[in-house]
C-alpha cells in the first residue's frame, strides 16, 4: 500500500507540538509494518538547518512548479531527502517566499497574514508532486487544516489524473480548535468554483474554513483519541464543528496516538545525565532529579516533590488553574518547574511567580527538546490540567519516564491515565491523579493527595512501575491506520464526493451566512 503522509511539521526538521512527533513516529510505524510512506512537507528554514547541521543535501527532482493561485503563478521546486534514521523518504516544497521564514505560521504572536496562500499553494503543489515524481498513492493522508483543502483538490478535480484516479484521502484531525479559517476571498486562491463555498462544504460562518473543507471532502476522519472522536461531537468540544463531524458521524474514527520509543525511553535516552529503566529506576531517577533541581537552581532535596509541565503556553493546557492557585499549591511544599512559551500574559505571569517564589519555581520561556527530556526523567510528578486535549503526549512520556501525571479527564488524557483509588491500587492498574470537573478545588484536592502519597514511598512506587510497564509504542496505534487505509480503499472511489451545490451564484456575507445556519 502507497501511502502519501502531508503534514506541515515533523521531527527533527520542524516543530511546534505534538504534530510533529506523530508525524515522524506514525510514518515510521506505518513502514515498518510494510506501507510504503512518503512524507510532504514545507522546505521551511528551519529544514534547510537542520539538514546542513546533519550534513544532508536533499536531492532536486521533478521539474519546477508552476501554481496557479488567483491571478498569479507561483513557482516552487520538489527536493527529495529522508527522515533522518529511517528510510522514509520525505518531499520537501520549496517556494523560499512562503517558507524561509523565522515561524512556521506565525511570529511575534501574530499569524502570517498569507497562511491561506501559503498552504493553499502547499496543498496544490502535493497533488503536482504526485505526477512530477512518480509516485502514485493509494492513499494521501492529511493533518489539520493546513492540508485540509487537499481532499477538495482531490474529490474536485485530482481523480481526473490518471496517478490519483483511485485515490482516497483520510484527514486527522489534531486538533479542532485550530481551523484554518480565512476571509472569504481566499476561495479565489483555491481556485475551485465558488458553487463549494456553501455551508455544506468550504463555507463556516461566512469564511473560508480549510479544516472544515477537509472533513467535508476526505473520505475518512480520524481523530487522536477515541473520547475526543466523541468529544467533538458535542457543543462542548466541537468548537461550532460538531454538526458538521455528527454527519460524518460513521467516517469518523478515533485512534490514540503513541509515542517514538527510539525518542523517549529513559533506557537510552542520551539527553539524560543517567539513564534507568523500571530495576533501576530508585537511582536513575534520583540522580536525574537532583541534576534538574541543580541546573535550574532549586535546592537539591529528594524529598521534596517536584512537579513539571513542558506546554505551549494558551488557554487549552489550563495554565490558569495553576497560577490562580498558586501560593496553595506551593503551601504544599511542591517544587514546580515550567517549560513553555506562547501566550505573553502566561509567559508574564509564570516569569512573575518564578521571582517572587525563587527556590520553589522556576521557569524557562522558549523551546528546548533536551530540557523537556530532562525534566520528563527529573521530575516526580507531571501537570497537565487542559481545559481540553485531544490526545496529549506528554502523559504518556511521563508514564514512560516513571513521572506520575496529575491529569484533567479529557480526550487522550482520559485515554491514557488510570485514576489512582482504593480498587485501582489494589489491583495494580493506578498509574496517575484524574480530576474530572474543571475546577480548583478539584484540581487542588488531587494535587494535595498526590503530595501526600508521594511521602507513602511504597504506594508511589507502585504508582511509578504501574505506569512504566505500558507499552505506548505505535505499534497497535499504526495498525489502526492501516485498517482505516483498507476501509477506505474498500469502497466504491467516488461513493464520498458531496453533492452540495447551492450557492453557485458567489459569496455570501458572514452575517447571512451565520444566519443561514
Ligand atoms: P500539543 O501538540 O497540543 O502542544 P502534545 O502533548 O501533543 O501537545 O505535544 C507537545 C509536544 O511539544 C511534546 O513533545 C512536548 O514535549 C513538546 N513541547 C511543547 N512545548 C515545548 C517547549 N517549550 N520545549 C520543548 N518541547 C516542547
Ligand atoms: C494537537 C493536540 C494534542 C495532540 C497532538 C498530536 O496539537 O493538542 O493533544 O497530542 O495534536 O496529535
Amino acid at each position: 500500500m502507497k501511502i502519501l503522509f502531508a503534514t506541515s511539521e515533523a521531527v527533527p526538521f520542524a516543530k511546534t507540538g505534538g504534530l510533529a512527533d506523530v508525524s515522524s513516529a506514525l510514518s515510521q510505524a506505518l513502514s515498518a509494518q510494510g506501507a510504503e510512506v512518503w512524507m510532504i512537507m514545507p522546505f521551511y528554514r528551519g529544514v534547510r538547518e537542520e539538514l546542513n547541521r546533519r550534513g544532508m543535501t536533499p536531492i532536486r527532482c521533478g521539474s519546477t512548479l508552476r501554481i496557479r493561485l488567483g491571478n498569479k503563478l507561483v513557482e516552487g521546486q520538489l527536493y527529495v531527502t529522508v527522515l533522518p534514521g529511517t528510510s522514509v523518504p520525505v518531499i520537501l516544497v520549496d517556494q523560499p517566499t512562503y517558507f524561509q521564514r523565522n515561524g512556521l505560521y506565525q511570529e511575534h504572536g501574530r499569524d502570517y497574514a498569507d497562511n491561506s496562500e501559503r498552504f493553499i499553494f502547499f496543498s496544490r503543489s502535493l497533488l503536482e508532486a504526485t505526477r512530477l515524481l512518480g509516485f502514485h498513492p493509494n492513499v494521501i493522508h492529511v493533518n489539520d487544516w493546513q492540508t485540509g483543502m487537499v481532499p477538495a483538490l482531490l474529490a474536485i478535480e485530482g481523480r481526473a489524473q490518471p496517478q490519483l484516479k483511485e485515490t482516497r484521502s483520510v484527514i486527522t484531525i489534531h486538533n479542532l480548535s485550530f481551523q484554518g479559517s480565512f476571509w472569504h476571498w481566499d476561495m479565489l486562491l483555491t481556485g475551485l468554483d465558488w458553487k463549494y463555498f456553501n455551508w455544506h462544504q468550504m463555507e463556516f460562518f461566512g469564511q473560508l474554513n480549510l479544516l472544515k473543507t477537509g472533513i467535508v471532502f476526505s473520505d475518512l476522519i480520524t481523530t487522536v483519541s477515541p473520547s475526543y472522536a466523541k468529544e467533538i461531537q458535542t457543543s462542548a468540544f466541537g468548537c461550532g464543528m460538531q454538526g458538521v463531524l455528527q454527519t460524518r458521524h460513521d467516517d469518523l474514527v478515533g485512534i490514540l496516538n503513541g509515542i517514538d520509543t527510539a525518542i523517549w525511553n529513559p533506557a537510552t535516552d542520551a539527553t539524560l545525565p543517567e539513564t534507568y529503566d523500571i530495576d533501576s529506576l530508585a537511582q536513575g531517577k534520583a540522580r536525574c532529579k537532583a541534576e534538574l533541581q541543580k541546573e535550574l537552581g532549586l535546592p537539591v532535596e529528594c524529598d521534596a516533590p517536584l512537579a513539571g509541565m513542558i506546554s505551549r503556553l494558551t488557554d487549552q493546557k489550563g495554565i490558569d488553574l495553576i497560577i490562580e492557585n498558586l501560593e496553595t499549591l506551593l503551601a504544599t511544599g511542591l517544587q514546580l518547574v515550567f517549560l513553555g512559551s506562547g501566550e505573553s500574559r502566561y509567559e508574564t505571569a509564570l516569569v512573575d511567580a518564578a521571582r517572587q517564589h525563587a527556590g520553589q519555581i522556576a521557569v524557562k520561556i522558549g523551546f528546548d527538546e533536551a530540557l523537556a527530556h530532562r525534566i520528563e526523567a527529573g521530575a516526580d510528578m507531571y501537570l497537565m490540567p487542559s481545559r481540553y486535549e485531544p490526545c496529549g503526549l506528554n502523559q504518556m512520556y511521563s508514564l514512560q519516564y516513571g513521572t506520575v501525571p496529575i491529569v484533567h479527564a479529557v480526550g487522550g488524557l482520559a485515554d491514557t491515565v488510570t485514576a489512582v483509588s482504593h480498587e485501582t491500587l489494589a489491583n495494580g492498574t493506578a498509574t496517575g491523579f484524574v480530576f474530572t470537573e474543571y475546577l480548583s478545588s478539584a484540581f487542588i484536592d488531587l494535587i494535595q493527595q498526590s503530595v501526600q502519597l508521594f511521602a507513602r514511598r511504597d504506594i508511589w512506587t507502585q504508582i511509578v512501575q504501574n505506569g512504566m510497564r505500558q507499552d505506548w509504542s505505535w505499534h497497535n496505534s499504526a495498525k489502526r491506520y492501516l485498517e482505516v487505509y483498507d476501509k477506505v480503499l474498500s469502497r466504491p472511489v467516488h461513493a464520498t464526493l458531496p453533492v452540495h451545490s447551492d450557492n453557485s451564484t458567489g459569496p455570501v456575507s458572514a452575517g447571512e451566512a451565520g444566519a443561514g445556519r
